[in-house]
């Protein structure tokens, strides 16, 4: 079974299904279908399916052009059936894993797929889980669940794990350039998920297990999400203290080793940091032991919304001005800077702490036309014009997109809440408070 799939894998016959087109999915099905494989992906969303078969993009980083391309070259369709798997020779798991309300593990976007996988499974078929997730999920739960009758792991069937690392945006590495770690059940199992994955990436990082390689992504998640957690309490002390905290890791950058640069912000975003470190600290607690630094680092970034609301009270006071009542614009709601994604954004409490305290709150986001409130409402990205910026009794910037013109921005308003150090040296009419 091994030689023959490598060898389909090797002379491009094999058939590539992808369970899950979002961010990671579509980028990594379109990777494929590029480098000359026939590619089948699966979701559960039917709008999905129906705008990549009408050759659309969903997904910023995917041009349109690209999908429409391997559509009509027959070498990416859609389908919400999974019965189209049937003839798959890989699949690549790459489905939601978000918290539950209790902040627990949400792992029935896996337990679904590996069973609807289940439902196809045969000889020659690999499977590569590319979900986050704590260390152990690739064998406890997808292992079991498909290896039905007596299909032996490493033998007639493979299984792996290969974390995603796609940075939504980033204009320099994308899914091709971007390493990719790769651990399996079995030597044979490694063998030929890294046989696949060579064709899709330049660069494959094998390790001696899936446990190892789930553990990669949550120890490269949780540097960050410890990082930015830390530097965020640097900007707490720095305020107490005083302190401009932005011209401090200015300066501090100039060391040419041993310091690395992390900036602070109106809080943590984003479908990974967020989340990714509470799959490990949630393992752990089975386990007795107390993930401390994922516990403080979820505490201090959770905080910096409340922070930054507490930041347009004092700016407010200063003024005269109650926050009740107040007309203030958040300036950008994606997670992060030149994204439309705003899953977890910090700006979404920060407009809720805003609104339940009596605010006149309103966005613009050139990226987000929309978003959904907590209360189940929906908010529209406002036009972002003089008058507007004039009649602002303040101006939150969460989200530093490029595109923003800071300085007319500062030329416009009269207060400014900068959570960024987007406005950085600039001056204009508009008096600006930094995070
Ligand atoms: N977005 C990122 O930047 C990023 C980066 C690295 C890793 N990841 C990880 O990759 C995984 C996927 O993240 P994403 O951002 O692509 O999520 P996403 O929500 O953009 O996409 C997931 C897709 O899976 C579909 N889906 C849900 N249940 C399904 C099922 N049973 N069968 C088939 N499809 C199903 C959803 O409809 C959705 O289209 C997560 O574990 C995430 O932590 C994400």
């Amino acid at each position: 079974m091994k030689q023959q799939l490598l060898d389909r894998i090797e002379n491009h016959t094999a058939v590539i299904g992808i369970a899950g087109l979002g961010y990671v999915g579509l980028p990594l099905a379109v990777e494929f279908g590029k480098a000359g494989y026939r590619v089948i992906g699966v979701d559960v969303m039917a709008d999905k399916v129906a705008k990549i078969n009408n050759k659309e993009s969903y997904i910023q980083d995917v041009p349109a052009e690209v999908v429409a391309e391997l559509v009509e070259k027959g070498r990416l369709s859609a389908t919400t059936d999974y019965g189209a798997l049937a003839e798959a020779d890989t699949i690549s798991i790459c489905v939601p894993t978000p918290l539950r309300k209790t902040r627990d593990p949400d792992m029935s976007f896996i337990i679904n797929a590996a069973d609807a996988i289940a439902g196809i499974v045969h000889p020659g078929l690999l499977i590569v889980l590319e979900s986050t997730t704590y260390p152990g999920t690739t064998e406890e739960i997808i292992v079991p669940r498909v290896t039905t009758g007596d299909l032996e792991v490493g033998k007639d069937i493979f299984v792996a794990f290969s974390p995603e690392r796609v940075d939504p945006g980033n204009p320099v590495y994308q899914t091709r350039n971007t390493p990719k770690v790769i651990g399996g059940v079995t030597p044979a199992c490694l063998e030929v998920a890294k046989a696949l994955y060579r064709n899709a990436v330049d660069t494959v990082v094998p390790v001696s297990s899936t446990a190892a390689a789930e553990m990669v992504k949550l120890l490269e998640n949780t540097f960050r999400a410890v990082n930015i957690g830390m530097v965020n309490e640097m900007a707490l002390m720095c305020d107490k203290l005083g302190v401009d905290v932005w011209e401090v890791i200015e300066a501090a950058s100039t060391k040419p080793f041993g310091f690395m640069p992390f900036y602070p912000g109106p809080g943590l975003g984003g479908h990974c940091i967020p989340i990714d470190p509470l799959y490990l600290s949630w393992k752990l607690k089975a386990l007795n032991y107390n993930a401390r630094f994922i516990e403080l680092a979820s505490e201090i970034n959770a905080s910096m919304p409340e922070f930054v609301v507490g930041r347009v009270v004092d700016a407010l006071n200063d003024e005269r001005k109650a926050l009740k009542g107040s007309k203030i614009i958040v300036l950008g709601v994606a997670y992060k800077r030149d994204i439309d994604d705003v899953r977890e954004s910090p700006a979404l409490d920060i407009i809720h702490l805003l609104a339940e305290r009596g605010v006149e709150v309103s966005y613009h986001d050139p990226y987000v036309p929309s978003i959904r409130l907590e209360d189940g409402g929906r908010m529209e990205s406002v036009a972002l014009t003089e008058a507007l910026l004039g009649a602002a009794d303040c101006v939150v910037i969460v989200t530093d997109h490029r595109c923003f013109d800071w300085q007319w921005i500062l030329d416009n308003a009269g207060l400014v809440i900068d959570t960024r150090n987007a406005a950085k040296k600039l001056a204009g009419k508009a008096r600006v408070i930094k995070l």
